[in-house]
């Protein structure tokens, strides 16, 4: 069974090749050039305490990554969260994704988030299936918004209540 832990920067490369991976391979993410270390670390940096990166390690290495992000930067939306998950190619189906997304859950609600929203590119059953797993609910849908591999997405707006 794997540890999660808040991330550090030394976890950086690992959270970036789990990533580049997806960006050249899936449409979970919508981003289409590589990021590189640079860009990961300016990221990093940007997740204050309200704003959690997390890894799975297995073994000494990281097997996972979550983070919360803001939603939108006006401040109304304060409180409302926007998660991501992702876990090495290699590692699916083991329960990680699941862990690493129930802690992320608690982590919002420690820090007094009220909503916890996902945005799930349509054809991606994986991500459906684990937020509805851990009890998000879909609000909405909008049609053709992302465009990759050829071809037009609809993204499934997908939300959690937690306080
Ligand atoms: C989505 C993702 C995070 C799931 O991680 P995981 O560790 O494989 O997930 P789990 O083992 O916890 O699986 C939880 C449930 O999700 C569903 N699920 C996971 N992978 C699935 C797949 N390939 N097809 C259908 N359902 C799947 C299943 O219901 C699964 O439960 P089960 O194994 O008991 O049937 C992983 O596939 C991934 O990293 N995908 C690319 C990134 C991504 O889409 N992230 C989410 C959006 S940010």
């Amino acid at each position: 069974m794997e540890t999660i832990r808040a991330a550090r920067v030394d976890d950086l490369p690992a959270i970036l090749a789990i990533y580049n991976h997806y960006v050249a391979q899936s449409t979970c993410t919508y981003q289409i050039q590589p990021d590189t270390l640079a860009e990961r670390s300016a990221w990093f940096d940007a997740h204050g305490a309200a704003h959690p990166v997390t890894v799975a390690v297995n073994a000494g290495a990281v097997v996972g990554w979550g983070s919360l992000g803001p939603f939108r930067h006006q401040q109304a939306y304060a409180r409302t969260v926007e998660n991501s998950v992702y876990v090495h190619h290699q590692h699916h189906r083991r329960g990680i994704g699941s862990r690493l997304l129930a802690d992320l859950v608690e982590r919002a609600r420690g820090l007094g988030h009220h909503v916890v929203v996902a945005l799930i590119s349509a054809d991606q059953e994986a991500s459906v299936r684990l937020h509805e797993r851990a009890g998000f609910s879909e609000a909405g849908r909008l049609r053709e918004v992302g465009h990759k591999f050829g071809r037009w997405l609809d993204v499934l707006s997908y939300h959690l209540l937690i306080a």
